[in-house]
Formats: C-alpha cells, sequence, structure tokens
C-alpha cells in the first residue's frame, strides 16, 4: 500500500505539494481545539501498515509541538508502518550547549521527544554550529537537504555583479558553498552576540568589492538584528541596497520591518512560509523523501 502525507496545521501546502510532486496520497487529518484548549485529531484516511508522513515545518515549535507528537502516537496506535517527520525548518538547534551554568541544553531534549516519537525526520540546513551532525544528538535518521545550490541558482539569474558577506563564523558553511556554486565572491564577518537582540559585527575593508551589490548570506533571520547590523554597515559605506539571503526566514515580531527600513530587500526560502519565501525548497523536499516512501515495513 503507498504511503500517506498529513498536514498539521498551517501546513497544508507543504503537504499537497509533496503529495503532487511524489505522488503519495495527501491525506485528511481533521484537527481542532476542544473548549479548554486541548487538541482533537482524527485521521480520515487508512494509515494500518502504510508508511505515514506528518508535514510540520517546526518555527514557532512550541504551539506545534504537543499536537505533533500527539498526532505521531495516534498513527503509531492506528498500526502505521511508520511515522516520517517532513519539517523544512528543524528547531531547537541553537542551545547546542550550556553556556551558563543551570541552562537546559534544549537541542538534546527535543532530539531525543522527536526521535521517540518519530522512525525518521526529513530537513533542511539544520542549524550545525558546533554540533558536526544531527546524529550527534537524534537517535533516528535525520535526512538533510542543502538549499545552497537554489540560492546560487537565484544568484545566478541576477545581472548585477555582486560579492556575498556572511555575517559570522557559522554563516561561512552556508556562504561559502553559495559562492562557489554561484562562482562569486565572498567575504565573512565577526559577530559577537551580546544577548538574544543585541549583536555586534566587526568589519574587514571591503573596498575590493566597491561597485559590486552586497548580498548578506545566512541560514536563519531571527530577530534580524545580525543581518540589520550588516545591512547598516554597507548602507553607511555606500554600497547599494543589500539583498538578505536566507534558508530560513522565521523573521520574529518586527524583524522584517526593521530591515526593510535599514534598506534590505529580504529572499529566503519556504522552509518557513511568509512573503519574502520566494525560493521554492518542496522539490528538493520532495528527492529526499522519495527513498523513505518505499520503506514500508512496521518497525
Ligand atoms: C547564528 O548562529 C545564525 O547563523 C544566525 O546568524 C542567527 O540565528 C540570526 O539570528 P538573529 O536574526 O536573531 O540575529
Amino acid at each position: 500500500m503507498s504511503a500517506a502525507i498529513f498536514a498539521m496545521p498551517g501546513n497544508e501546502t507543504l503537504a499537497s505539494e509533496l503529495a503532487a510532486l511524489t505522488g503519495v496520497e495527501l491525506g485528511v487529518l481533521e484537527h481542532r481545539k476542544f473548549p479548554d484548549g486541548e487538541t482533537y485529531l482524527r485521521f480520515g484516511t487508512e494509515v494500518r501498515n502504510r508508511t505515514s508522513l506528518l508535514a510540520c515545518s517546526l518555527h514557532n515549535p512550541n504551539v506545534k509541538v504537543l499536537p505533533l507528537l500527539l498526532a505521531a502516537a495516534a498513527l503509531r496506535d492506528l498500526s502505521a508502518a511508520t511515522v516520517g517527520l517532513v519539517a523544512p525548518y528543524l528547531a531547537y538547534m541553537r542551545q547546542d550547549r550550556r553556556f551558563k551554568d543551570g541552562e537546559a541544553v534544549t537541542s538534546s531534549s527535543f532530539a531525543r521527544l522527536l526521535s521517540s516519537a518519530f522512525n525518521w525526520i526529513a530537513t533542511i540546513d539544520p542549524h550545525l554550529h558546533r554540533l558536526a551532525s544531527p546524529g550527534e544528538i537524534y537517535t533516528i535518521p535525520v535526512l538533510v537537504g542543502h538549499a545552497a545550490p537554489l540560492l546560487a541558482d537565484y544568484l545566478r539569474r541576477r545581472p548585477v555583479p555582486s560579492f556575498l558577506v556572511g555575517p559570522d563564523a557559522e554563516s561561512e558553511q552556508w556562504v561559502s558553498a553559495v559562492a562557489s556554486a554561484a562562482h562569486l565572491p565572498h567575504v565573512t564577518l565577526q559577530k559577537d552576540r551580546r544577548g538574544d537582540r543585541d549583536v555586534s559585527i566587526s568589519f574587514p575593508s571591503l573596498t575590493r568589492f566597491t561597485g559590486m551589490a552586497p548580498i548578506l548570506v545566512d541560514d536563519i533571520v531571527s530577530s534580524g538584528r545580525t543581518m540589520e547590523m550588516a545591512v547598516k554597515h554597507l548602507v553607511g559605506r555606500g554600497f547599494r541596497k543589500p539583498i538578505c539571503l536566507a534558508v530560513h526566514g522565521i523573521l520574529a515580531e518586527d524583524a522584517r520591518d526593521r530591515l526593510v527600513v535599514a534598506g534590505a530587500e529580504i529572499v529566503t526560502t519556504n522552509t518557513v512560509p511568509g512573503p519574502m519565501a520566494k525560493l521554492n525548497i518542496n522539490p528538493l523536499l520532495a528527492e529526499l523523501i522519495r527513498p523513505q516512501l518505499l520503506k514500508g515495513t512496521k518497525p
């Protein structure tokens, strides 16, 4: 029996596009809140002995995770053969160390939680800074796709001579991959983060890029402070309007407005849906999950 994919709330486009791209059935998942705020779920499509997938990008994760875990548990109760999670954005990857005594290392505990609920996860560019791979914290296979070719393809279609800027040391892995695929020069800056919304960036001389268009490349734009600092600096040095190019456009709170006011254009993939999500990652996700769809054996 073929696989079925179900959309968690807000992930309907993701699930239907993946169903169309892979040929799996788009399943029916009824969901609502009881008056007391608890979650009601009902699978309206047969899942017994079927590979079952839940589509749920995990930005703003706290409201999504309990319903997601309940849905995964229901699929097991209903005898699904395997339960996979397609999470284009994988949350809780950044607190990967105890920086201060007593802090929760949430990347590890979140990984344990998801590993106990799913057989596998497919995601795009998880934030790997101090970790070399998700396998260091996840005990299930995590299939990772990379958005660099998609970002590079977008840049190749722009006729303007450009240079890429990675705003901090962590961004080097993304900016160098995009730069090499797009055949563009790049520079990586040094960032000092003092708080969630408090960053400073040191800039080297950029005179060798005079006359070229700056493209800031990072994996995540969250509060937008990192990009905002870099945009202000570039604009202040007389460069033309920078593009902020990112894989995951979380754009929390007023990040989008602040970046626009600072003088930037924002372009992201649709791992997090929104008006700036102009690059479609779903064909890559479809390729990533295809091999899993053929595996129907009960674990
Ligand atoms: C940092 O480690 C990431 O690569 C991003 O630079 C960071 O997550 C951006 O955060 P924010 O938008 O809050 O400055």
